[in-house]
């Protein structure tokens, strides 16, 4: 059911691409979500993502994190932005920085991530060769909160692929991805709905 509240406004961060903002982007703008994208900061000037929020007339920000001096003073520049824009909830998408307690704490429970695996299998980087080369059958993607670890917060939702015999690095990530850009906004919605709630370790979905 969806909320008759505010849209909730969501703050993405990207390093890449941004097929997974892409996703978020096409959901809110068909109605699907309940949310709406209101800016998309990067790292990378020359990330693909500022490009696709451009496009849609959103807010596209690089901020370079050589311009701070360490992560902390780049944390407390990402979240003078975000709060300045009113975000409701940070969204991870393909960032790759590590974020500090400085973001966490000044949105605590509302920042999501999502990974190429089916965590607490293979954090981390190149979660999909990690999967590949131990030789598991089964591997997927994983929205969770995010919390002061690598890739260890509360999990929201999951969604499995097979893993072929015949798969590369390459085919198992496209096959991933395209689960990614189904379950990213599922939980994002969830969220929109005010139906996730953290108990410890546990988001439990009313
Ligand atoms: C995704 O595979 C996501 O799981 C990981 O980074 C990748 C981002 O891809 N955290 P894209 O830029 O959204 O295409």
């Amino acid at each position: 059911m969806k909320s008759e509240k505010a849209k909730k406004r969501l703050g993405i961060l990207i390093s890449g691409s941004g097929t997974n903002l892409q996703a978020i982007i096409d959901r809110s703008e068909s109605g699907d979500l309940h949310a709406e994208v209101v800016c998309v900061i990067s790292n990378k000037a020359e990330a693909f993502g500022l490009e696709r929020a451009r496009k849609h007339g959103i807010a596209a920000i690089h901020l370079d994190h050589r311009s701070c001096s360490g992560r902390g003073e780049y944390d407390a520049a990402l979240v003078t932005t975000l709060q300045e824009l009113h975000v409701d909830l940070v969204i991870l998408a393909g960032f790759m920085r590590i974020v500090t307690p400085v973001l966490l704490d000044a949105f605590p429970n509302r920042v999501m991530n999502i990974h190429p695996a089916l965590l607490p299998s293979f954090p981390g980087l190149d979660a999909q060769k990690q999967a590949l080369e131990y030789g598991a059958k089964l591997s997927g993607c994983t929205v969770h909160f995010v919390d002061a670890g690598t890739d260890t917060g509360p999990i929201i939702l999951q969604s499995a692929v097979p893993v072929l015999e015949d798969d590369t690095v390459a085919s198992l990530s496209e096959r991933i991805h395209h689960e990614e850009h189904k379950l990213y906004p599922a939980a994002i919605q969830l969220f929109a709905e005010g139906r996730l709630k953290v108990e410890g370790r546990r988001v439990l979905i009313s």
